[in-house]
């Protein structure tokens, strides 16, 4: 019934100026929360749409913030020659997309349990049976997973193809899509498998964030909040206003708001992977909150907690640490802190759905980071955050932490 009213809202021009927008869609988000429905509501949308252009090192990026989702014939007009991949819940953009055309469609299954080899070898399969040349475009349409898994098939699909990415998550938008960071999960460990391989177009329809569930905003939230911490202070500040609110999803769908914070969070991640594109220095600052949190995921058992979710409750425990070795400064640690259960996340420890600390510091030694005899992790520091390095012979720090034992 919601969705009924919300797409004939969408579609009539009538109804929208009969009805005042707040209502219909604060009401509408309640049931959609409630009864965990997509929701399809107009976003309130006004600015212009956004393009951004970055280099690493061979490679090109153009990145689009922008209002509609793209049509396929503004992406390429070599129908024959292109494949889509979406997931079950991004299967409707996909068509959107397509509008009408004969494209060669791969829909996987959705969420983080399927970002692994068997989804990566449907796709190669798919456009094999297409008989795509080398020449041929892969989109992904979808989340991080969509995007890392397709950005991986496409890294190594005859030796690498034309890949563009609509992007369809706050966290995908904010992160995933953008920097060339492909991937998949192998052995229970979170992106085991991976390669550098951007796309050379990266859409961002806000438009398509109107169906996304209230738990994947607040999974883009934290990665959000992680780049804030990172990019300084007056970021950090914009965000404290967007939890007032943030229990209703589509009235955060105001453009000016998060295409602000799309664009400064695109801007800061390009800076960082234009220094360092392959990884070795600046770009591990992006880890920030990710060695516990891929952690977490991993104990948890990956897709039982969203990454957001575990990266939220990973940068909790990086301030612990941050703290404990001196490197964090504690008001700074208690206002991220505050920021983060702000908007509602678990930052308790142990973790509800992970209380074996054993399974946790087990996930952080087969960590991608560690150096010989080294654990790295990021911390927050006054204005941004830094890389520190622990003896892997010294845990007591870790365990400390991970059971629970360091207060703020
Ligand atoms: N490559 C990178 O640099 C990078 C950075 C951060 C995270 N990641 C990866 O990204 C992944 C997480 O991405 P995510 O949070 O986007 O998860 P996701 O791709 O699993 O998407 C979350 C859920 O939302 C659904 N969905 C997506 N778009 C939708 C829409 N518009 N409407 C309705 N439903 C929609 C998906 O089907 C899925 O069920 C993790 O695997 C993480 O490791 C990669």
């Amino acid at each position: 019934m919601v969705k009924y009213w919300a797409t004939l809202w969408y579609k009539s021009p009538v109804l929208q100026s009969l009805f005042r927008r707040p209502v219909l869609l604060s009401s509408a988000g309640f049931f959609a929360r409630r009864h965990h429905f997509p929701t399809h509501f107009v976003p309130d949308i006004s600015g212009k749409d956004i393009f951004l252009h970055f280099s690493f090192g061979e490679y090109k990026t153009s990145i689009h913030i922008r209002k509609e989702i793209p049509l396929i014939e503004n992406i390429t007009g070599d129908f024959g020659n292109t494949i889509i991949i979406a997931d079950e819940n991004t299967a409707y953009i996909a068509d959107k997309v397509r509008n009408g055309r004969d494209i060669t469609r791969c829909i996987l299954k959705n969420g983080e349990e399927n970002k692994n080899w068997q989804s990566v070898e449907t796709i190669i399969r798919a456009a094999n049976q297409a008989g795509l040349g080398r020449d041929c475009i892969f989109i992904g349409i979808g989340g991080g997973v969509i995007t890392d898994i397709t950005g991986f098939a496409a890294s190594i699909y005859k030796r690498g193809c034309r890949l563009v990415f609509i992007s369809t998550t706050l966290l995908g938008m904010v992160d995933a899509s953008i920097g060339g960071k492909t991937g998949f999960d192998l052995l229970g460990l979170k992106n085991l498998v991976g390669s550098f391989y951007p796309a050379e177009t990266v859409y961002m329809p806000l438009f398509s964030l109107s169906t996304l569930p209230q738990i994947e905003w607040k999974s883009g939230m934290a990665e959000l909040i992680k780049t804030a911490i990172l990019s300084g202070d007056d970021f950090l500040e914009l965000l404290f206003p967007l939890a007032a609110n943030f229990d209703d999803a589509p009235s955060l769908l105001k453009y000016d708001t998060f295409r602000n914070c799309i664009e400064r969070a695109v801007n800061y991640k390009d800076s960082v992977v234009t220094e360092d594109f392959y990884d070795f220095g600046k770009r591990m600052l992006l880890n920030l909150g990710h060695t516990f949190g891929h952690a977490l995921e991993s104990a948890a058992g990956l897709g039982k907690i969203t990454h957001g979710e575990a990266v939220a409750w990973g940068v909790v425990r990086a301030c612990e640490l941050g703290v404990t070795l001196g490197y964090t400064p504690q008001s700074r640690a208690k206002k991220i802190c505050a920021l983060i259960s702000s908007f509602g996340f678990e930052c308790s420890c142990p973790h509800p759905l992970a209380r074996d600390t054993e399974a946790i510091l087990h996930a952080i030694k087969g960590d991608k980071k560690k150096k010989i005899g080294k654990y790295s992790f990021i911390v927050p520091d006054e204005t941004s955050a830094r890389v520190v390095e622990i003896d892997s012979d010294d845990t007591k720090t870790l365990v400390d932490i991970l059971a629970g034992g360091i207060r703020l």
